[in-house]
Parts: C-alpha cells; structure tokens; sequence
C-alpha cells in the first residue's frame, strides 16, 4: 500500500507534497518521508509515525524554496516501521531518490547479488534494493535515468507505482506502475505524481493515469511521455482525462472526522447513486453497463461475486437480493480465497467485483482470473479510472464522492444501492416479479435517502448507548436474513476503529457457540427491523435476556415486543425488507464511531489498518 506523490514545477514543492501525504494518508500512516532537490544537494527527511509528525521533524525543509521533489506515506510490508525503512530510499551514490507503492518480490536474490558487487543496505525494504538495482544498472549500461529504471523493472518480479529522482537529471521525475495506482497531474509548466489524484485537484483538472506495464518520463517543458517497460514501445496520445473531483469533496467540512461526515453524507451518496438511473414511479431503470450486455445477465447459469471487507459483505446483501428477487444462483467470495483456489468459472457465469477503491489487489487478481476463464465480469466501483474499473468488461460507479475514513460507511451503502437496482432490473428482465413489484421495489429505493435521513436524527441518543458501553470488551452482533451481513458490517466497524473484539452472528446460530459468552457483561446487538423474521428474532432476544446478556436492539418503530425485552432500542423507518440494510447499517456506524471517540483512538486511521489494500 502507501501513497505516492511528487512535484516538478515552479511552486514551492514542500506544502504541495505535505498536503499531498495527508490527503495520501488513507493509504497508509506508520512512517512519512520527503525529498526535495536544492540546488546541487537531495534533502531527505523521514520519520516513523504521521504526516504531522513529519512536519514537526522537517522545519529546515519547509524553509526550502525547492521546486523539485518526492514524498510518500507508507503502510509497512518488509520492515517494520521505523526511520531508516521510511521512503524515500536513496542509492549508495547518493545521487538517485525513490519512492515506491507495492512489494518487489524478488528483492532478496537481488539483494544478494548487488551486495556481492559491494552495494550496502540500511534498511530491511525492497525499496531500497530496486533504487540500488537501478543505479547499478545505470552505473553499468551507462543509461540515463529513464532507461536505467526500465532495465530495472524488467528484472523485477513484483508490484510499483514508483517516482524516481536523479541529481544528473534534475529537471526530471521517471514514474511507472505495474499493480498499484499512479496518475500523473498535468498543469501549465509544471506536473504532479500522486497515487490518486486528492494531492493535486486545487491545481489542475487534467490527469493522466498510467496503465499497467507502463512507464513516464515527466520533464519540464515538454510533453509527458509514455512507454511500455517491457518492450520500449511508446504509447502516443496517452488519455488525459478531465476529472471532477472538487476540493469540498475531500475536506471536513465542518466534521471532526472524516468518518462522520461521510456517514452523514449518505442520504445525499446514495440520491447520486440513482441520479440519472431511477425514474421509480415509470418503473425505469437506466444503466447502460446493464442494457448493454442484458442478455449476459439474463442467461447467466449464476453470479459470483468477489469482494474484500466491507464491500464482500455488500456481496453477501446482495446474495439475498439476486436470489430473492431474480431467482439466480449467487456464490459470494473473498477475493483473496477464490484467487487460490481454483475455482470452476464458465462462460455463462456472471462475475460482480465490488470495491471501493478499485485498487485492491486482492480483487483485482481474482478479476484477471475471471476473466482468463472466459467469465463476464462487471465492476461496481467508487473510485472513476481506477484499476478495477478499468480491468473490468464494464460495470457501474457508485458515485459515493471520494471516502478518506479507513472505515468504509458510504461506499457499502452505496454499492448496495448499485446492486439494488441491478438486481431489481435483471429480475424485471427475467421475469421473476411483477411490473408492479418492480415499481413498488422502485419506490421504496427512491425513499431511502430520506429513510437514512431519519436514522441519522437518532444520532444524539446512540451517543449514549456508546458511552454506556466504551469499557467493554467484547459484543456480539446478530441478524437474520438481510440482516445477517449487517450484524458482520457492525462488527467489522466496531473492530476496525475501537479495537474492540466483536462478532457478527446469524442470530439462530449463536446457539451453536457464542451463546456460551454471554452473561451480564456482554452487548449484544440485535438488528431485528419488522419485517423479515421477526418473530424468530423475537426468540433470539429472549434466549440473550435469560442470560443476563445487555441488549442493543435495531427495530422499527412502534415496535413493543422487542423494545419490552432489550436495555436500548434505535428505532429505524419501516422499508421494504430488501433494502433495510442499507438503513440499519447506519446505527451501527455511529455507535462504532462514538464508541471508538470515546475510547481515544484514532478513528479516521485506525492502527494496522490502511484504506486501499494493494498488497495481497
Ligand atoms: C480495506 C479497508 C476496508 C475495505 C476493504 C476492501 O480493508 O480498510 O474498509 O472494505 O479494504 O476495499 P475495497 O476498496 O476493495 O472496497
């Protein structure tokens, strides 16, 4: 993981680069580092710990008038995090600077030979051995720096997005990707290189996002231009895309958090979600990904969806809406378990990949995967070009706006708003509900924004429920049905950014062990709205409340029977069964986020944890 940025131009590069990294810092957030060019010299300052503590560490910098340079937060694979294996990694020369996204995986042999041929190492990356590996080559072939890093990289076994800096070439950066994002931000007389393009929005719209296997040399005064690693070959007329991405979109405003204002920022998420595809009350349902290769849905022998985190367990919602609703077989899989496990894939399957980021690196190798065996695969994405989206036949945006909170809230509400309207419109095309099913399914995904809306009034009374239980240690999560991947969602986000230990159950299964752990220090959470199996929930909370078990009970309102027998009751709106999830999971978010505010910790970057996973 790590986020990557760099600039060349005629502005001073160091608060472009710290705003950059803090924008990054999703990414990963246990050391920092940045480099900038003065004048005859590299600058180097790197750090264990936050962008901020960078910035404590590096005054004599910030006075720097550099228009050059390199930073990079990073999220720790080979060495644990501390200075010395912080980014940038400088050659033994001290003439070349790096920094890198991803994981060399053939680092040791070559570690091994450049220390036979007298290369010294300081750290215990992979990093450092490829700018060594690259200097060695430019030493030997005597190439300039473009070249050097493409030899480099074809002897590298692995995943980049790299930025290189070299003191014989100071008016250039060299920039490649191969599995980890890189976008290359174009303004007038000057370039920026982020891992997304947050660093670089406030100074240009135009961005140019690098391919996989593909390199750039990034010079001041001409053109970007782009080739091949492998093969040398020169991509003429790269895709500059016009991005809109506004400022507001990745700031607070006005939140503590970042996690918070997302979370409030759903009902209007979910409105941009539909924009433009629901006409509810016409029974209309407009997404060209789906009109365009309906036949491949309707005929499909069955769905697989693939998915990490959050976005798996909006593939397991979605298992209950295309069975429900389209009477269609669905597998749903950790992408990271169906990448190794050679799985029976046909051409009649129908493969969704869910993913906020579009750059896990998870999914998107079951994806490739997929698709090597002749499967359709469609793409439900938040981030616009990322590489999911890209690697994907075709899919849907989820158009949640940009989610910097490590714990994933809008994306899953929205994703499940994607899948809604797929599932709805493929079950429409199959036959499988009525025209008025379809309308009356319609309506009441056109209520959610507002049903959100309600929910997130009850926000002052969660807070107390949170502080009567920020001490505990453990809780139990528990739903049925619909409501059987949300109990997981809950635990997942109460784990995440507390710390935590928690457990998503099926309610009736938590006979079958968990009823073991309760006892009167143990919450439990019920997500038990009226509609599905109510009465069988009913049961649950009474075998929980024999056990002296401390009941959270989601139900809807007006109900008694629950709210008679449960020590805290949050009421939510009455919806269709299909769709209340995306309203009961937002309770949940906010009892993990006061719970974990109220604990101390550090909600938007929670520890060990990094919002885009793009190492396996
Ligand atoms: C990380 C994040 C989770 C997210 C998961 C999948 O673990 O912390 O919040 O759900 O990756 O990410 P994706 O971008 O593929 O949805």
């Amino acid at each position: 993981m790590c986020g990557i940025v760099g600039y060349i131009g005629y502005r001073e590069a160091y608060p472009i680069l710290i705003k950059g990294l803090k924008r990054l810092e999703y990414r990963g957030y246990d050391s920092a580092g940045i480099m900038l060019y003065c004048g005859d010299d590299l600058a180097v300052t790197k750090t264990k710990g936050k962008v901020s503590d960078l910035e404590q560490k590096s005054h004599a910098l910030a006075k720097s008038k550099a228009k050059i340079g390199i930073g990079h937060t990073r999220w720790a694979t080979h060495g644990v995090p501390n200075d010395v294996n912080s980014h940038p990694h400088v050659s033994n020369s001290g003439k070349i600077a790096l920094i890198h996204n991803g994981i060399i995986e053939n680092y040791d042999s070559i570690k091994r030979e450049l220390t036979k041929r007298g290369y010294v190492f300081h750290s215990d990356t992979d990093t450092e051995v490829l700018v060594n590996l690259i200097e060695d080559v430019k030493i030997k072939e005597n190439v300039k720096l473009g070249k050097a890093v493409q030899i480099a990289l074809q002897k590298v076994i692995g995943a980049y997005a790299i930025a290189v800096f070299d003191l014989d070439k100071p008016n250039e950066l060299v920039v490649a990707k191969l599995g980890s994002p890189l976008a290359i931000g174009i303004g007038e007389d000057e370039f920026f290189i982020a891992s997304d393009a947050t660093p670089f929005i406030e100074f240009t719209n135009n961005a140019l996002y690098l391919e996989d296997g593909e390199m750039a040399i990034v010079r001041l005064g001409r053109e970007v231009r782009v080739r091949k690693i492998q093969d040398d070959v020169h991509v003429h007329n790269p895709e500059i895309q016009e991005l809109e991405l506004n400022l507001e979109q990745i700031e607070k405003g006005g939140y503590e958090h970042f996690m918070l204002k997302e979370i409030f920022e759903q009902p209007n998420a979910v409105r941009d979600t539909l924009r433009g595809r629901l006409q509810a009350e016409q029974g209309v349902v407009k997404m060209s990904s789906i009109d365009d290769y309906l036949e491949k849905f309707v005929r499909a022998d069955r769905i697989l969806i693939i998915a990490c985190g959050t976005s798996w367990h909006a593939g397991l919602v979605a298992e209950y809406l295309f069975e429900d609703l389209a009477r269609i077989p669905v597998e749903v899989e950790y992408a990271s378990e169906f990448r190794y496990r050679n799985p029976v894939i046909t051409s009649r399957d129908v493969v969704i990949a869910i993913s906020q980021s579009g750059e896990t690196a998870d999914t998107l190798a079951a994806i490739k995967l997929a698709k090597e065996r002749g499967a359709f695969v469609y793409g439900v994405c938040n981030v616009v070009g990322s590489s999911i989206a890209r690697e994907t036949h075709t899919g849907a945006y989820t158009h949640a706006g940009p989610e910097i909170g490590v714990a994933s809230t809008k994306a899953f509400t929205t994703q499940l708003t994607v899948l809604s309207l797929i599932a709805a419109k493929m079950a429409r095309a199959i036959g499988t509900i009525s025209q008025s099913e379809f309308i009356a399914f319609l309506s009441a995904l056109d209520q959610v924004p507002s049903k959100i809306e309600t929910v997130l009034k009850t926000e002052e009374s969660i807070k107390k429920i949170a502080e009567v239980y920020k001490d505990a240690t453990n809780f139990l999560y528990l739903g049925r049905g619909y409501n059987f991947p949300v109990a997981l969602e809950g635990a997942l986000k109460l784990k995440e950014i507390s710390y935590i230990h928690a457990e998503g159950y099926p309610a009736a299964e938590m006979k079958h062990g968990p009823i073991a752990l309760i006892d009167e220090h143990m919450p439990v959470v019920v997500i038990a709205p009226k509609r599905g199996h109510y009465e069988k929930i009913v049961s649950n909370v009474q075998e929980i409340k024999a056990r002296k078990g401390k009941i959270i009970a989601i139900v809807s309102k007006g109900d008694t029977d629950i709210a008679n027998l449960a020590d805290h009751v949050v009421e939510i709106p009455d919806i269709h069964e299909a769709l209340t999830p995306m309203v009961t999971t937002v309770p949940l978010q906010i009892l993990s986020y006061y719970i974990a505010v109220m604990r101390g910790c550090n909600v938007d970057q929670p520890r060990n944890l990094a919002k885009s996973v793009t190492v396996e």
